[in-house]
């Protein structure tokens, strides 16, 4: 009788075994590098979203801004929202790692080359906010800012 309880008990602890294995590669395999989607830092112009950089409103009512980031600018140079509305800032960098942070706002993302990076931001104030790069990214980073137009 003893021997069938300890039969059941290491089948059970096996079956545990096997599905807590299973459930660690499964949410492995469906968060290859953090959740960040990720592109070929060569081919940026010729991927989507990056394709066509600029403001874009989307189906669900949010704006969709896709910035391509290089040394030691940012494309587009001129960037046009509404406030109240939901901005997802999606950002790329062609070269070094930069960084896109609008002053006054949680926005402060560092752009990675091979990497989409995107962050979600609503302006609730009217004006003009200025784009930095907050990270080294060489001799010309001090100039490499922008403004963002909330209207
Ligand atoms: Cu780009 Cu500093």
């Amino acid at each position: 009788k003893y021997e069938k309880i300890w039969l059941l008990f290491g089948i059970i602890s096996l079956i545990l075994f096997l599905s807590i294995v299973g459930v660690s590669a499964f949410g492995f395999n469906h968060h290859p590098s953090g959740g960040m989607e990720t592109i070929d830092p060569t081919k940026v112009e010729n991927t989507a979203p990056f394709d066509e950089p600029g403001v874009k409103k989307l189906e669900d009512g949010t704006y969709e801004v896709v910035v391509i980031a290089e040394a030691f600018s940012f494309n587009p140079g001129d960037i046009k929202v509404p406030a109240g509305e939901k901005v997802v800032f999606k950002v790329t960098s062609k070269d070094v790692t930069h960084s896109f942070s609008i002053v006054d706002t949680t926005v402060n993302m560092m752009v990675v080359p091979g990497r989409v990076n995107t962050k979600t931001f609503k302006f609730d104030k009217p004006g003009k906010y200025l784009i930095l790069c907050n990270e080294y990214c060489g001799g010309g980073h001090h100039y490499m800012s922008t403004e963002i137009e909330v209207v």
